[in-house]
């Protein structure tokens, strides 16, 4: 590779020490104009600024934890709230955000250089040049600096790789209840716990000293393990050249497999292929587990409670639902449940469209078409036709739609008559939206666009206040540093917009509603506007990176079986309630037909209740299942197929067990938990499954997949499959054990059933 480099900095410097560290062989050339940025060719890559190689040769190298947030959080602040306050004029403001960030330590993260002190230092020290010491004392950020810099280059950047033996372990050590397998922990974390603690006793420091995240995960294939470890040969790496360094990753792994801790939970350890290191978890402390899960049900991992603001569904009044409403409601539903499962305080907002321009036209034409709306007001039943025709004239008489147009103007103003008519186009809408509701199960609080019309001024001003607006041809705009497009606050003729609500309604729910976190669903499409409406978040401070999560999720669409947008045969978009009225049909047919050939002994007259559940749980269950960002294709044969990652399929599993359960004639209530024993590879496998719960919330609540959850739905239905087929329950020896585990699972199930608005039944 190449590396260019045009003003020399610090930075530059120290990454290509850290980059001659990782045995990558760059040249380097002086760049003809001194002013050039740094760049650094990397095959086909292309890296520009300092930052960017700082990042490449921090990964690379091994030397940023992946998910090491509080480097990645200095990183961020660097960018984008350093530099942002030290182009400002507001030295006061410069100084306060130095202030609230800068400890009096040597270096920002742990007691190693990072990637952060290397991006942080020199913007820093260049911040502190323009804040006079007399009037701003800044003690801290001031020694920080001189320390960082009294370092020679090429030893700060040996410093970055080597610094021995300083960095503590980054966990505590476990506590006697979790480690006895009594408490709701993320059970992934324990294991990580304990292998932190045997690679800090073999190797005292490696971990932190090198910036090496701690790797371990679930092996694939059970035979050899539950977990692996796999951090032996970065650590070899590491250490390749430094005195009494291992001569292997095996050595690495065979030390760091001897000095593991006497342990309730993990037993078995092995070293396999270049230096993994292998686990199985102990019986016992799975047995305790799960009766820990059957004496008090199932739990989340504890955590910090928060607000959440969830916006999902939001629809718009008088257009019909289509089925990107129905990913968002269905993936905003699962997600609310998820997190209310966890104890957070949810609000779940339906952010309604129904304050758009369309009005103007839907106003109009209402009272055009309903001359006496005055007395009687019209009873319509097909908003849709209505918008159709509205939408036609507006676009054909010039006439109408500049009525139209100043209609708009009067609603947001206030204006009475237009009001009442807009209450009822509202009704009306409200009314449709409600049966799709009803049929899904979810519930949702309506505050929509028009809520946030009394707030829109003071949010504008205090915008105005802050001199980040910028007028452009007559409408008032925002340009950030990310986005070439402006943000657009108020149209030319004084109108607001969809950016408008949307920044009032991002300072309402942060400020008034205390949010801590708001997660927005709505099709991918509006990545951008919800990307550019964060920034402009941050650069007037009404949301504050470092206090609240924001994130957009922008869903795929869904398709036909050809690829193309789903709709219906003449080319209209599909109606929600049909869709889900479509699937339950073809699931009573199914039911009625495995009736018919004695395949369930279902009584007749439950059938509409099932295929009610079955059928609108399998919509629901097949949009979940898939990634939320990625398209799909809709169709009803492979959602209501009875195998494969289906509601139907997992319905069934559920349905066994408590089958199983029921011709028992064990009434469970009278079993002691004590009589669980696992023997069997299948009960232990299914078992193992059950306790990976907590691990799968605690993934979701970082990157929002909550198809991760179907996913682990599936995975224990197979388990299930298995377990059922190889063990049998009634009238064994082990029958009582093996019905605890029965009921563990169904629990589990259910929990997870729950948590994706599906409603499991006991028999089908
Ligand atoms: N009504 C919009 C649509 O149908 C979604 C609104 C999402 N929420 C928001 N705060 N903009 O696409």
């Amino acid at each position: 590779m190449e590396l260019i480099v045009g003003t020399f900095n610090e930075r530059v410097l120290k990454c290509m020490v850290a980059l001659k560290e990782t045995g990558a062989s760059f040249e380097l050339r002086k760049a003809p104009t001194p002013s050039t940025t740094p760049k650094l060719a990397v095959g086909e890559l292309t890296l520009n600024t300092a930052n960017s190689i700082c990042r490449y040769v921090a990964s690379n190298a091994g030397k940023l934890a992946f998910d090491d947030l509080a480097v990645d959080d200095f990183v961020e602040w660097e960018e984008r709230t350093l530099r942002v306050a030290l182009a400002g004029s507001d030295k006061a403001a410069l100084s306060s955000v130095i202030e609230g960030k800068i400890r009096a330590t040597s270096f920002l993260v742990g007691n190693a250089m990072t990637l952060a002190d290397v991006v942080v230092a020199p913007v820093l020290r260049v911040a502190l040049n323009g804040l006079p010491a007399d009037k701003f004392a800044l003690t801290n950020a001031r020694a920080y600096v001189a320390n960082f810099f009294a370092i020679p280059v090429v030893a700060a950047a040996d410093s970055f790789v080597e610094n021995k033996g300083l960095a503590p372990r980054t966990t505590q050590p476990l506590s006697k209840d979790t480690a006895a397998g009594k408490t709701f922990d993320h059970l992934q974390g324990i294991i990580e716990n304990l292998f932190d603690e045997a690679i800090h006793k073999a190797f005292p420091g490696v971990l932190a000293q090198y910036n090496i995240a701690l790797d371990v995960a679930r092996t694939r294939t059970q035979k050899f393990g539950d977990y692996q470890c796999n951090n032996a040969m970065n650590i070899f790496t590491a250490l390749k050249g430094t005195s009494g360094a291992p001569s292997s990753p095996r050595d690495v792994a065979t030390a760091i497999l001897a000095a593991m801790p006497e342990n309730n939970v993990i037993e078995n350890l092995s070293v396999a292929g270049p230096g993994f290191i292998n686990a199985f978890l102990k019986k016992e402390f799975i047995g305790t587990r799960l009766e820990t899960l059957l004496q008090k049900g199932v739990h989340a991992a504890p955590s910090k409670k928060m607000k959440i603001v969830i916006d999902f569904s939001s629809p718009n009044i008088a257009k019909d639902m289509h089925v990107g409403h129905l990913r968002s409601t269905i993936i905003g539903d699962a997600m609310c449940r998820i997190l209310e499962f966890q104890g957070h305080e949810v609000m779940r907002i339906n952010h309604v469209g129904d304050w758009g321009t369309q009005f103007g036209m839907l106003i109009c034409h209402l009272m055009d078409v309903f001359p006496n709306w005055q007395e009687v007001m019209p009873d319509i039943t097909d908003l849709t036709q209505l918008y159709k025709n509205a939408k036609q004239r507006f676009d054909e008489d010039e006439a109408f739609h500049k009525r139209s147009k100043d209609q708009v103007v009067l609603l947001q103003s206030g204006d009475e008559q237009s009001r009442k008519v807009w209450n009822t186009l509202c009704d009306i809408s409200r009314k449709e939206f409600q049966k799709v509701y009803d049929r899904l199960g979810v519930s949702l609080y309506e505050m929509g666009e028009s809520f946030y019309n009394p707030i829109i001024p003071k949010v504008i001003k205090m915008l105005e206040d802050q001199k980040i607006t910028e007028d452009s041809n007559g409408a008032k705009v925002i340009f950030t540093s990310k986005y070439k497009q402006p943000f657009m606050l108020v149209k030319s003729d004084g109108s607001y917009l969809y950016d408008t609500t949307d920044i009032a309604a991002l300072w309402y729910r942060l400020n008034e509603m205390k949010a801590d976190w708001i997660i927005i669903y709505t099709d991918y499409t509006q990545q951008d506007h919800f990307g550019l409406l964060f920034e402009v978040g941050k650069m007037s401070k009404i949301l504050d990176p470092s206090k609240h999560r924001v994130n957009h999720i922008g869903f795929g669409t869904v398709n036909d079986e050809s690829g193309k947008r789903f709709k219906t045969r003449s080319g209209e978009t599909v109606r929600l309630v049909d869709l889900l009225d479509e699937a339950k049909a073809r699931m009573k047919e199914q039911l009625t037909s495995r009736i018919a050939s004695g395949q369930t002994s279902l009584p007749a007259s439950e059938v509409d209740a099932a295929a009610e559940r079955i059928g609108y749980g399998a919509v629901k269950y097949f949009d979940l299942s898939q990634s939320p960002t990625t398209s799909y294709e809709f169709s009803y044969d492979k959602m209501l197929s009875t195998t494969g990652n289906t509601a139907v399929y997992l319905l069934f599993a559920y349905a066994r067990l408590s089958s199983i359960i029921r011709k028992s004639g064990v009434d469970m209530k009278t079993l002691d938990t004590k009589v669980l024993k696992l023997a069997d590879p299948h009960e232990v496998a299914l078992a193992v499954e059950l306790l990976q719960f907590q691990d799968i919330i605690c993934f979701i609540n970082k990157d929002l997949a909550s198809n991760r959850l179907c996913a682990y739905l599936y995975n224990i239905a197979e388990k299930v499959q298995l377990f059922v087929t190889k063990c049998r329950v009634i009238g064994v020896p082990e029958q009582n054990s093996r019905l605890l585990l029965c009921q563990a699972t169904l629990k589990v199930m259910q929990t997870c059933f729950q948590m994706l608005g599906i409603d499991p039944l006991d028999q089908i």
